[in-house]
């Protein structure tokens, strides 16, 4: 009878594109547009793809199979799945979605915010003939010290206002009224924003030898250990690996689901979204190379300086209807963003409606609230120096730290065979038992070892040239006190037992 009612509480996906378009609008977000091409022309260009499919297949495909099988094996988000595999464990599952929902999205919400000021900019290119002057000085003001924090600025807060409106109103309307709906307008918009950034930049003069410089092979890059430590990482984090995202996710699907092929799906199409992307990218900076008379080396950049200073900049340059390219690169930003950023709203309600049995209406709201407040300081004049840190710390320590957990959590506590048990019986494309031995090992070693590198590299020299204090107090501390929070919320008794919702093929049979 409880375990009816449980069933009946829970949102479900009203069609299954429904659901891969929404996963796919999680993974596809700010990094696909403007991280991968840049790694992939500074990691060696085409060779970079040995690499990044490597990683693609022995960690990326992997854990993706490991999240949708969890969560549809537990019906649970993902404390709720931890939760159910041991007690003791749960503290992860809370960890995992406070640090992205009271973290990275904090600041990923900041950064939509600024795309939507740019978005507005194009329409009379506002930057004028100094893009990087005007993002530092006239538009963020930034200071250069994360402690000089100075006052909000205004202009950002009002569209990270209208964000937050944007992610409460999407995740309040529920699963399949807001989410799925959206998804379905989303990314099809997405693929067609993209779709004429990418044609467009291939006319421009000088746009083919932009793309080829973006996937010139070269093969002794290979070599290189922070070459593969990038690919392993950019899939982590380009695939929401370690959000608690795709459990919750696949909490919402029917029974008879097919887990491997969805999941390959999944992140094939985030792969070649990023792929496709970069050729839009660098076909617009092999123009802007051109236009100028300077080599390509000199215009490339990435993340906040190719998309505020570089772009700008390259779209001013445009020979023709330069402000209609800046609508569509800041409003196909804009929309990648915001379908990644509603994702970790909804496993963030969902793990506290699992646990805490509050209405959905009323969690989400709060939370929306206090993420619209908690991002505020991400909106002062020193706000971009703790976006630095705080990215840094989040990225490379905790979605990396999660997922060695999430692994041996999976893999030796529950046993990977159990799961793939379940997911074969429920999958017509059946799980290999190599996928065990990639739960079990693979994975969680390759995970250590960047894990490792990037703490020594950061023992040598604190990041991103900031002081040791300013790195130690907002970087690592932020992963403590979340930390914390997680072991006080993993504390709290359950008000019915999450164990109960599993789905188990044994029990079906007999
Ligand atoms: N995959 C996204 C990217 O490449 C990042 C992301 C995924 C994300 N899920 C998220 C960011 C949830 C914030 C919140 O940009």
């Amino acid at each position: 009878m409880v375990n009816k009612l449980l069933a009946h509480h829970r949102p479900k996906w009203k069609t299954h594109i429904g659901f891969l378009l929404a996963a796919v609008g999680s993974a596809i977000g700010l990094g696909n547009i403007w991280r991968f091409s840049y790694l992939c022309y500074r990691n060696g260009g085409g060779a970079f793809l040995i690499p990044y499919l490597t990683a693609l297949f022995i960690v990326g495909v992997p854990l993706m199979i490991l999240e949708i099988g969890l969560g549809h094996k537990m019906r649970g988000s993902a404390p709720a799945s931890f939760a159910s595999i041991s007690k003791k464990w749960e503290w992860l599952g809370w960890w995992q979605i406070i640090f992205v929902m009271f973290g990275i999205v904090l600041y990923y919400s900041v950064i939509i915010a600024w795309c939507l000021n740019y978005f507005f900019f194009s329409f009379n290119l506002s930057w004028g003939q100094a893009p990087d002057n005007f993002f530092a000085n006239t538009f963020l003001m930034s200071t250069d010290s994360p402690f000089q924090v100075g006052d909000v600025r205004t202009i950002i807060l009002a569209s990270l206002a209208f964000i937050w409106f944007c992610n409460w109103f999407i995740v309040f309307k529920g699963v399949q009224k807001g989410l799925e709906r959206a998804s379905k307008i989303f990314m099809p918009l997405l693929f067609i924003l993209v779709a004429v950034i990418v044609i467009w930049g291939l006319t421009l003069p000088g746009a083919r030898k932009g793309v080829s410089v973006y996937l010139r092979p070269d093969f002794s890059q290979l070599t290189n250990i922070d070459v593969w430590r990038d690919a392993f990482g950019q899939i982590f984090f380009t695939l929401s690996l370690g959000f608690g995202i795709m459990i919750a996710y696949a909490s919402y699907l029917p029974k008879k689901t097919q887990i491997v092929r969805d999941s390959l799906i999944i992140s094939g199409l985030n792969c070649l979204f990023s792929l496709f992307a970069g050729v839009g990218v660098f076909a617009v900076l092999g123009y802007m190379a051109t236009a100028k008379s300077v080599p390509i080396s000199e215009v490339v950049t990435q993340s906040v300086g190719l998309a505020f200073v570089t772009f700008p900049e390259a779209i001013s340059l445009l020979p023709a209807f330069s402000n209609v390219f800046g609508v569509l690169f800041f409003g196909s930003l804009v929309v990648a963003g915001l379908s990644s950023s509603v994702s970790i709203v909804e496993a963030f309600a969902s793990g506290i409606s699992d646990k805490f049995h509050y209405r959905r209406k009323t969690t989400v709201s709060v939370l929306c609230i206090f993420g619209f407040l908690g991002s505020i300081i991400f909106t002062t004049k020193g706000g971009v120096n703790w976006i630095e840190i705080v990215d840094h710390f989040l990225n490379q320590y905790g979605l990396i730290l999660g997922g060695i957990f999430q692994c041996i959590l999976v893999g030796w506590v529950l046993k990977a065979r159990n799961l793939q048990k379940h997911i074969n019986h429920y999958s017509d494309w059946k799980v290999p038992g190599f996928w065990n031995f990639c739960i079990k090992i693979i994975s969680p070693v390759i995970l250590l070892i960047i894990f490792i590198s990037t703490l020594l590299s950061e023992i040598s020299s604190p990041y991103g040239g900031f002081s040791r204090v300013a790195t130690i107090l907002i970087g690592r501390d932020w992963l403590f006190y979340t930390f914390f929070a997680a072991l006080i919320v993993a504390s709290h008794p359950w008000r019915t037992d999450p164990s109960r919702r599993i789905i188990s093929h044994e029990k079906e049979k007999s």
